[in-house]
């Protein structure tokens, strides 16, 4: 902790400038969020930043009309999805995605994708790191950009052609021809990568992409102390703690490449082991579409999306099956389902599933069998609702067998302290039945601490005297 903390202080400057910034900006001493779409302007963006804020909010540029970027990925919700659905619709209205949408908050700072990328803590050998999307094949935020527009699943548009005419025939054509050159529209291919870099300067200048201004900022740049109520900060120690939580092992707090700090992700690659998200969970409100196929897997750097490390021959071993890059977890308290495959549905039930997914993987997996005896009830917060003794549990479901050496098994998961430890390096996962590692009461300061995160905290309002976080 006091590591992290300590390589924060170069930054706290710059950053209390940021703050100040932003406090500024409403006249009346409250770091507000910055919301592009409703709130007064806050900063001057470049040109093309002007036209790329446009594009985001602009519901043209999909086959139906009826969806922009901003219909997933919404300011009002730190630019993650305005519901808790696991997977979005998209602009067919008839098919959904087969991912959560991640928030696009503090995504500046992502390094390129490399299979070799140094880990920011600078212990823990190299590994798949960086990139975009949750398998990291989008090289850059402009690149990235281009995909939704043309993804069946999202904004469904047939061609390039088609996004370039409607952006052509639309509002903003002149603007865009004054930043991109009178002739831009005479070549689709330019004037799409056009596009995409507008979108890519919207997502790296505007602040309300990068705020700084959760509690979690007030307390650490700016050093305030008492800012965080005893349980947030029980939170934080937990969250730190090697031994117990290891939560910034992977959600690492320290400075990155670039300077930044405080983002909760060291950019890596790692297999958790999801639950499927699929009809195997009862009474689940949005099971995946594509899971109705029992042989397609969603296996995150191996596949299918990307396609550069899919195994050679299909049911070979291949490391990097199931792995999924470790998001950011700023503003993760504002989002309703979590996870990849958005399977879970509250911090709670992430932070138990972490807890307990060895001890008691018959909360989280579908039984293979019927056992015997009665159904015995399972906490509230699991998946299954109940489990029947006896009864094989389907561990690791949405993976392989072949492919489920590639679990993670550090703590808090399984028994394996300190880097990387999966099941194909011999750890043992830790014993059903077995004693979880956190204690309810440890379960809860971490959820709390993680509320410290979200944007836009105002100092002004004190905490209530009897939420759960006080004491
Ligand atoms: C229908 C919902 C939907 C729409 C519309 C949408 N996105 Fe997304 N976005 C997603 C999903 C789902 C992912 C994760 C996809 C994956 O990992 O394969 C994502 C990922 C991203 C990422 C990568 C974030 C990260 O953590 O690496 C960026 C950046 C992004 N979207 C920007 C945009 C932009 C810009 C637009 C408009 C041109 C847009 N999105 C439109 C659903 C949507
Ligand atoms: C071994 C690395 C690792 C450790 C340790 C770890 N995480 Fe994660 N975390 C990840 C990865 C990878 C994901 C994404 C997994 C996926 O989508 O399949 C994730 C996802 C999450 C999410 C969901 C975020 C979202 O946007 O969906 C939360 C919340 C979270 N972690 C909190 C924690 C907490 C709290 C701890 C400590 C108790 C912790 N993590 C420990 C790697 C880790």
């Amino acid at each position: 902790m006091n590591l992290a903390t300590d390589k924060l202080a170069p930054l706290a400057m710059a950053l209390s400038a940021a703050l100040l910034a932003l406090t500024a900006c409403d006249g009346n001493g409250h770091a507000v969020t910055a919301n592009s779409a409703s709130a007064p302007r806050k900063q001057v963006l470049s040109a093309r930043a002007q036209v790329g804020e446009l594009a985001f909010f602009d519901k043209n540029l999909s086959s139906g009309r009826n969806m922009s970027c901003a219909s997933c990925h919404d300011p009002q919700y730190a630019y993650g999805p305005p519901n808790s659905i696991s997977v979005q619709l998209g602009s067919d209205i008839k098919q959904t995605g087969a991912r959560a949408v991640p928030s696009l908050r503090y995504k500046e700072s992502t390094p390129a994708f490399s299979e070799d990328a140094p880990n920011p803590d600078g212990v823990t050998s190299n590994s798949p790191g960086g990139g975009f999307m949750w398998d990291g094949r989008a090289t850059t935020l402009a690149a990235q950009a281009g995909m939704p527009l043309l993804n069946p699943v999202e904004m469904n548009n047939s061609s390039k052609d088609a996004v370039v005419k409607a952006v052509q025939n639309g509002a903003y054509a002149g603007q865009f021809k004054q930043v991109f050159g009178a002739d831009i529209f005479d070549n689709t291919d330019a004037a799409f990568d056009a596009l995409g870099t507008a979108i890519q300067a919207l997502e790296t200048e505007d602040l309300s992409f990068h705020p700084y201004s959760s509690k979690y900022d007030l307390y650490v740049f700016n050093k305030i102390g008492g800012v965080l109520t005893p349980a947030e900060r029980r939170g934080e120690v937990l969250f730190h703690s090697t031994g117990v939580a290891n939560c910034s092992g992977c959600h690492y707090t320290g400075a990155n490449f670039n300077g930044n700090s405080g983002l909760m992700t060291d950019f890596t690659y790692q297999a958790l082991g999801a639950p499927r998200n699929d009809r195997s969970i009862p009474n689940n409100p949005d099971p995946i579409p594509a899971n109705d196929d029992p042989k397609y897997f969603d296996m995150g750097l191996c596949g299918p999306f990307r396609t550069d490390y899919m195994p050679a021959t299909p049911g070979t071993a291949h490391p990097y099956c199931g792995m999924f890059k470790v998001p950011v977890l700023r503003n993760v308290a504002t989002r309703g389902a979590f996870f990849h495959n958005g399977v879970l549905h509250s911090l709670e039930q992430v932070v138990n599933f972490y807890n307990t997914r060895d001890t008691n993987p018959e909360y989280w997996y579908p039984a293979k069998n019927d056992g015997t005896g009665a159904p015995q009830a399972n906490p509230v917060w699991a998946l299954q609702p109940t489990h029947v003794p006896g009864a094989a549990v389907d561990r690791f479901n949405d993976l392989p067998p072949v492919q489920q050496g590639s679990i993670d098994e550090e703590l808090p998961m399984g028994t394996g302290e300190g880097g990387d430890k999966t099941l194909a390096s011999g750890t043992k996962p830790r014993a059903p039945g077995s004693t979880p590692v956190m204690t309810p009461q440890q379960i809860a300061d971490l959820v709390c601490f993680l509320g410290t995160l979200s944007d836009g905290y105002q100092p002004s309002s004190a905490p209530s005297a009897s939420g759960r976080c006080v004491k």
